[in-house]
């Protein structure tokens, strides 16, 4: 039994005859009922403004919500009744009253049961201790396996390949069940049997709820691991748990990571590692904006933080990032705002009890702003310490931009090009390859090491005017975070 029908039975077993159920798709609960009324052998009705009592009365005569009400208690059969618009009037005099008469009428035992079904919690404080509410949270596992077997038993000779089954379930998680089905039908109408096509599917429905909040935005998984240089401890970490979001990890008792905090130097690639884990872990990425979330513009800030994780909640299995949680969190003001104090203490709190199909990645520049709490063992499953590039990851950083835009990176000489950038990092030399390939294209021609080498020549490195503070980072982290690079020593420079 799913657990919507088993908290729908309970409600009814525990005799209260008014019973609200909060939930946007009414067929989801409509033929529960309908199977449990049938299960009881009573009346199974439902009431619309638009349709009045199913069988009840004539229905002109009771699309007025009091009217039908009053139809059902003087025609004392046992039996559901589902209201579907009757939140809507619930405000008013006569169907409060309507409401009460119908559970005053019940002191003998109760044998009818009114169904409240609405997307929205509008419960006048008369009716309150009255009425028990079901809260319905998104389909189950049994749920959509359930909607999962029965659309992919329509379309037999799909050639999706079974081996995806659990591994789409699990990404449908979240979803209504309307969404379900739709997506499903999409999958295996078009039936592609491509992994990724399949997925973005999900992932794009996915991205429309979350996009109506305003403040999360869906980051597509375009970066992939390859794109990223050096970081070989961090790209490592992130492959050996490549699996542990699947089906079968969870099914076999291995608790996903909660989270990675990775911190370090300007523009050495935290924010590109990131964007990477979507398309390996195969899982949406989301970025919280704090900034949004403390301008007040959706109400206050605590409380939307608070819908924020709800929401993501909602559609987990997905990766939750945060950048810059030094700011996000207020933390550069400590002691100071107190609603981001109140904002980091809950997220700490949410932290330790969050749903395990959350991944959180923080990402953090000033961090001398990071409180031991939040670095503490426990709280994140490893902290990184991103440094500046050496020289042979600076090889690799020059490697991936120049394949981007040449066809023969055998002309460039890669040593020499990592040993004039000693104390560069990723983001500038990014732009110098960019910008020697603007040049080039400019001249209308191919470009060569000589293009890059003229850019090096007039660009000043970041570290060379903040060098005390990057030696001041470095010295701070090396001694509470694990190297990101594989290559771990402290650079000179
Ligand atoms: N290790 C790297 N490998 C490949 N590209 C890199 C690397 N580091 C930086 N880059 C390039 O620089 C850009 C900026 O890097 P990114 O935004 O990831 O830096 P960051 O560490 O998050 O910096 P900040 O602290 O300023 O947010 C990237 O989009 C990428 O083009
Ligand atoms: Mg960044």
């Amino acid at each position: 039994m799913s657990k919507l029908k088993a908290q729908i039975e309970k409600a009814i077993q525990g005799q209260r005859a008014l019973i609200y159920v909060l939930c946007s798709e009414e067929t989801r609960i409509l033929p529960i009922l309908e199977q449990l009324s049938s299960g009881r052998s009573c009346n199974f009705e439902t009431w619309s403004c638009f349709n009045g009592l199913s069988k009840t009365g004539k229905p002109d005569e009771t699309k007025d919500p009091s009217a039908a009400v009053k139809a059902i208690i003087d025609g004392g059969k046992k039996g559901i009744y589902a209201f579907q618009d009757l939140a809507e009037y619930i405000e008013q005099s006569e169907v409060k009253r309507a409401l009460r008469e119908f559970n005053y009428s019940k002191t003998g035992g109760i044998d009818q049961f009114l169904f409240i079904i609405s997307p929205e919690l509008i419960l006048p404080e008369s009716l309150r201790e009255d009425v028990h509410l079901i809260t319905v949270l998104p389909p189950d596992d049994d749920e959509i396996a359930a909607e999962f077997s029965r659309i992919r038993a329509a379309y037999p000779n799909s050639k999706i390949p079974e081996e995806f089954n659990t591994e789409i379930m699990l990404a449908l998680k979240g979803l209504s069940i309307s969404g379900i089905d739709s997506i499903l039908h999409r999958i295996f109408k078009n039936d592609r049997t491509e992994r990724e096509v399949i997925f973005n599917e999900i992932f794009d429905e996915k991205e429309s709820i979350v996009k109506k909040t305003g403040y999360l935005e869906f980051i597509p998984p375009r970066e992939l691991l390859g794109n990223v240089g050096g970081l070989g401890n961090l790209k490592d970490w992130l492959i050996k748990r490549e699996k542990v979001f699947t089906k079968e990890a969870v099914d076999a008792g291995i608790s996903p990571p909660k989270g990675l905090l990775v911190m370090g130097v300007s523009g050495c690639g935290k924010s590109l590692a990131v964007k990477t884990v979507s398309s390996l872990w195969k899982l949406p990425l989301f970025r919280l904006d704090m900034n949004l979330i403390f301008s007040g513009l959706y109400g206050n800030p605590e409380a939307t933080f608070h819908k924020a994780l709800q929401t993501l909640n909602a559609v987990a299995p997905v990766i939750l990032w945060i950048d810059e949680i030094e700011n996000a969190l207020g933390l550069e003001e400590a002691g100071g705002l107190s609603i981001s104090s109140h904002i980091f203490s809950s997220f700490l709190t949410w932290m330790q009890e969050k749903p395990p199909l959350i991944f959180i990645a923080a990402t953090a520049n000033k961090i001398q702003a990071l409180p031991a709490e939040i670095i503490r063992k426990g709280r994140f499953d490893q902290v990184f310490f991103v440094d500046l590039p050496d020289e042979q990851e600076r090889r690799e950083i020059f490697t991936i931009y120049l394949k981007k835009y040449s066809d023969n990176i055998a002309q460039f000489d890669l040593k020499m090009l990592s040993i004039m950038t000693n104390g560069w990092n990723g983001a500038e030399i990014a732009q110098i390859v960019a910008a020697a390939r603007t040049d080039a294209h400019y001249e209308k021609r191919l470009f060569t090491q000589g293009d890059i080498t003229a850019n090096i020549n007039i660009t000043v490195p970041l570290s060379t005017t903040m060098e005390q503070q990057i030696k001041a980072i470095r010295n701070w982290a090396l001694s509470r975070a694990t190297p990101a690079s594989s290559n771990a020593r402290i650079l000179r420079f």
